[in-house]
């Protein structure tokens, strides 16, 4: 059995037609389907109930499909560990959360490149949900994240947990707060803006996790393309919006920062990185991240999450 054949079978299990995985293979249906019959002499088993439509796997199918899945990948991650290892210049693909930009991540960046300048740094912005295929796929070596995803093949480090604060407009009726907080019950019948408009999960999902997990349901939550968005409309008077704390230092004007008082209002902030990655640069960043958290009298959790 080739790997080959184990793709046409993954490939056929999800796409649930033969037509459409040949496609998807970009080979013809009937060399598709001969494959599939061999494998299933070869390994003895009935991999697909006959005759059915869409195409149905068996039990015992389903069962080969799970490790077949977890072999291709194995497989990837291999292929692309090991061309990592060969290559001949050292470069380290850092994926990031854009909003991170305003936390502590230029500081590290900065850090890193000071104390590795062997190591070439390509920093490429990427969701927290598009880090994890990113990380498999070897497209980035390294993820700063904000969300709490799992997958069995990515480690994943929380390092700190950034409290969240509410942006209002300097005249605004909640203003009075600035200085004692508000919880998000205060907020309900505002006008809240949430973002980005990206696949989810994403920030505005954290948003309203943290709102369910309280039991709350806000009145007017809308979403916006982005932050800078988010915070231009309530420096209009448009509504409020949540945001990261060190968010705050994005300055649009007439707006001040009340910090929201719940303790499950916080975005979780991360480091993703493959499994089996042993690279050097990994000790290497944890160290910039320490050196810089101390700097900044930040405590840093690094558990894995
Ligand atoms: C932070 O602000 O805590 C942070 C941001 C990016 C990477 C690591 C930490």
């Amino acid at each position: 059995m080739e790997l080959r054949h184990l793709r046409y079978f993954v490939t056929v299990v999800e796409e649930q037609s033969i037509t459409k995985a040949a496609e998807k293979l970009c080979i013809a249906q009937p060399p598709l389907s001969r494959q599939i019959q061999k494998l299933e002499e070869e390994l003895g088993i009935t991999l697909f109930e006959r005759g059915s439509r869409p195409v149905k796997t068996t039990e015992a199918g389903m069962f080969f499909y799970e490790h077949a899945v977890q072999i291709l990948t194995h497989t990837a991650q291999a292929t692309s560990m090991a061309r990592r290892i060969n290559a001949v210049d050292k470069t380290v693909r850092i994926g990031y959360v854009g909003s991170l930009l305003y936390a502590l991540l230029p500081q590290i960046i900065y850090l890193f490149r000071q104390r590795h300048p062997d190591i070439h740094v390509e920093l490429i912005e990427c969701g927290t949900r598009d880090q994890i295929e990113a990380l498999k796929v070897g497209k980035i070596d390294i993820g700063f994240g904000r969300l709490r995803l799992t997958d069995p093949s990515i480690k994943r480090l929380l390092l700190r947990k950034e409290r969240l604060k509410l942006a209002v407009h300097k005249n605004h009726h909640l203003a009075e707060f600035i200085n004692t907080g508000v919880y998000l019950s205060q907020i309900l019948d505002e006008s809240i803006f949430s973002y980005p408009l990206t696949p989810k999960p994403n920030f505005s999902t954290l948003i309203q996790s943290i709102f369910t997990e309280l039991g709350l349901v806000p009145k007017k939550l809308s979403e916006v393309r982005e932050i800078h968005l988010a915070l231009g409309l309530v420096s209009s008077g448009e509504g409020i919006c949540l945001i990261p704390e060190s968010a705050s230092d994005i300055g649009m004007k007439n707006l001040i920062y009340i910090p929201v008082l719940d303790l499950e209002a916080y975005s979780p902030i991360s480091l993703s990185v493959r499994n089996m990655d042993q690279s050097a640069y990994i000790p290497y960043i944890l160290e910039c991240i320490k050196e810089v958290f101390e700097e900044e009298g930040k405590p840093i959790q690094l558990n894995e999450d």
